[in-house]
């Protein structure tokens, strides 16, 4: 199996003068047979990281590395999307829709159709349907099989819930789940939403503003998150009430903010303690540790040191 590599990743839009940076100097590894976690509010970039993935984007800096090397294209690297549409003609039966994405010179295609959909959990008679006689959550498992039927080592999967019912929410988070481990998948597993990534992630990466701040195992991110960002994704997923943050504007990557990105919207930062100016003039790194965040002040006295600054 194979481990998915992102080297100093930026990616941009536009030309090199008047471009946008939307991902910027991206490190993160995706083990092999491991789950991913990567999360962020809309616009941090998450969406153009994936397409670069694939390959759909080339990176303006850094590279893109399946063990070690390039990325062939076709093939070892598949991408779901949040909506099945996109990647589903729907003129098309769904099991041409799959039989399209096997390899060139497979055999018995009809039979490997069958398989892929018995690999979840739909009937084969679904072969003969289209996309729009099913439901949002068949056809994001349609989708699934497509991306298998490709014999992928690493899937990205980009709010693949996120159109769904958040009753077949569950159930597709769990097939996603089942398969990953059953085929021995490596899995970068994108949302906006915390809540649904802690549910499938050995490791979680956090994004904010083209950037990952903080990244380690799931178990410690959720359990010691270090970023304030994370803090307040927490929060937002109702795993854990703390901080809350300050009003946020919302993150515009045509302007990111001096220092840390993050500074405007920072509950430990300088528009709330007067000795942060450093988060305002350096922009905080740190990387390559176990647990490593992109914080001037992470460390775990700064609750109560606000509680003092602030009573
Ligand atoms: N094709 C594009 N051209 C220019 N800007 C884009 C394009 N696609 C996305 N963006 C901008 O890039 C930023 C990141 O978008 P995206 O990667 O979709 O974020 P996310 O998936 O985290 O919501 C946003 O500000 C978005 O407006
Ligand atoms: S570096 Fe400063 S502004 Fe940025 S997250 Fe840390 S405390 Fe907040
Ligand atoms: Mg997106």
């Amino acid at each position: 199996m194979s481990e998915l590599r992102f080297e100093d990743v930026s990616v941009r839009y536009g030309s090199r003068r008047r471009g946008l940076t939307v991902v910027d100097g991206v490190n993160l590894v995706v083990p092999s047979g491991a789950t991913v976690g990567l999360v962020g509010e809309s616009g941090s970039g998450k969406s153009t990281l994936a397409r670069a993935a694939v390959g759909l984007l080339e990176p303006s800096a850094g590279r893109i590395v399946l063990d070690g090397k390039p990325v062939p294209r076709p093939g070892p690297v598949q991408m779901v999307f949040q909506d099945p549409y996109s990647s589903l003609d729907p003129r098309m039966t769904i099991g041409s829709s799959i039989a399209e994405a096997l390899p060139r010179g497979s055999r018995d295609r009809r039979a490997e159709v069958l398989r892929l959909l018995e690999q979840v959990d739909l009937p084969g008679d679904r072969a003969d349907q289209y996309p729009a006689q099913l439901s949002g959550g068949q056809r994001q498992r349609v989708a699934l099989a497509r991306a298998l039927a490709a014999r992928p080592e690493v899937i990205i999967a980009d709010e693949i819930t996120s159109a769904l019912d958040v009753s077949v929410q569950g159930t597709v988070l769990n097939l996603v789940r089942e398969l990953q481990r059953r085929m021995h998948l490596s899995l970068l597993f994108i949302s906006h939403d915390l809540a649904v990534v802690r549910y499938v992630s050995d490791f979680l990466a956090v994004m904010y503003l083209g950037r990952i701040v903080e990244q380690g195992p799931a178990d410690d991110v959720l359990r010691d998150p270090q970023h304030p960002y994370t803090r307040e994704l927490l929060a937002a997923a109702g795993a854990r009430g703390l901080d809350g943050g300050l009003e946020a504007e919302p993150a515009d990557p045509h302007h990111p903010p001096s220092g840390c990105r993050f500074h405007p919207r920072c509950p430990i930062g300088p528009l709330v303690l007067d000795d942060r100016d450093l988060c305002r003039e350096v922009e905080p790194d740190g990387d390559g540790h176990r647990h490593h965040t992109a914080c001037h002040f992470a460390a775990d006295a700064l609750v109560p040191e606000i509680a003092r600054r602030n009573p």
